[in-house]
């Protein structure tokens, strides 16, 4: 799968792509990520991507050519351009794994007003992270690379992937590691029973009352 990242703050990525599971998606070659700078595109004096809104208000829009021109540089015929945007579908486990499965997608991330209405012809989807407005789309396509990432088959283990929170409209079960008692807290006693049988069914059970107090409204 390739990612590529368009977006004025490159440097933010740098933790995101130099860390933990996706570095070593990375360098086992499952995932290419590229960070894209818009500002390269603009053909503008001092390199400026952005300019005020017609007919007036706070802020600065971004502007048409820069953006067009960087998801021209990057965009084939399988890619999907996904902008990062408060008024987007919001993102969850399910679009994780429909975008896992896309061969080359380009995250587009705004910055102060957000982006010219025009732009939106050359996007396939519209994203946000949640009903909140964040200062720029880095954040939230670092949460997508993320979810995204671990879900590309090989990237981590299968069987870690099966009982995940959402996969199936039920939350995880609770894990213990050792010591067996700390603080007087002790692990349950089925934990320990080697009966993978009880274990199980413990551990759906669990899913079941946890996701009905939690999160009743994902319950199917
Ligand atoms: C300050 S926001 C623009 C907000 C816009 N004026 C509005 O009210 O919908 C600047 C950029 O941050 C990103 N952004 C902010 N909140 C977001 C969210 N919840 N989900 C996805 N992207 C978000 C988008 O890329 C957006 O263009």
């Amino acid at each position: 799968m390739k990612i590529d990242v368009l977006t004025l703050f490159p440097s933010i990525f740098n933790i995101i792509i130099e860390s933990s599971i996706i570095k070593r998606a990375i360098d086992k070659g499952k995932v290419e990520i590229n960070i894209i700078n818009i500002r390269d595109f603009s053909d503008y004096s001092n390199s400026q991507v952005d300019d005020t809104p017609y007919g007036g208000g706070g802020g600065m829009v971004l502007m048409c050519d820069p953006v067009f021109k960087a998801i021209e540089s990057v965009k084939v015929d399988n890619s999907k351009v996904i902008m990062m945007t408060p008024s987007g579908s919001v993102f969850n486990q399910k679009l994780a794994y429909d975008f896992s499965k896309f061969e080359h997608i380009i995250l587009l991330c705004g910055h102060y007003e957000g982006f010219d209405e025009r732009i939106k012809t050359l996007v396939d989807l519209e994203v946000s992270i949640g009903d909140y407005v964040l200062t720029g789309g880095e954040l939230p396509a670092s949460v997508i690379i993320d979810s995204v990432v671990r879900l590309i088959p090989g990237v981590i283990s299968e069987e870690s992937l099966k009982s995940e929170s959402f996969t199936d409209s039920l939350l995880d079960y609770p894990v213990y590691t050792k010591p067996r008692v700390y603080r007087g807290m002790e692990v349950p006693e089925v934990l320990l029973s080697g009966d993978h049988k009880r274990i199980e069914e413990y551990r759906k059970s669990e899913r079941l009352r946890i996701t009905r107090e939690k999160r009743a409204d994902i319950l199917k």
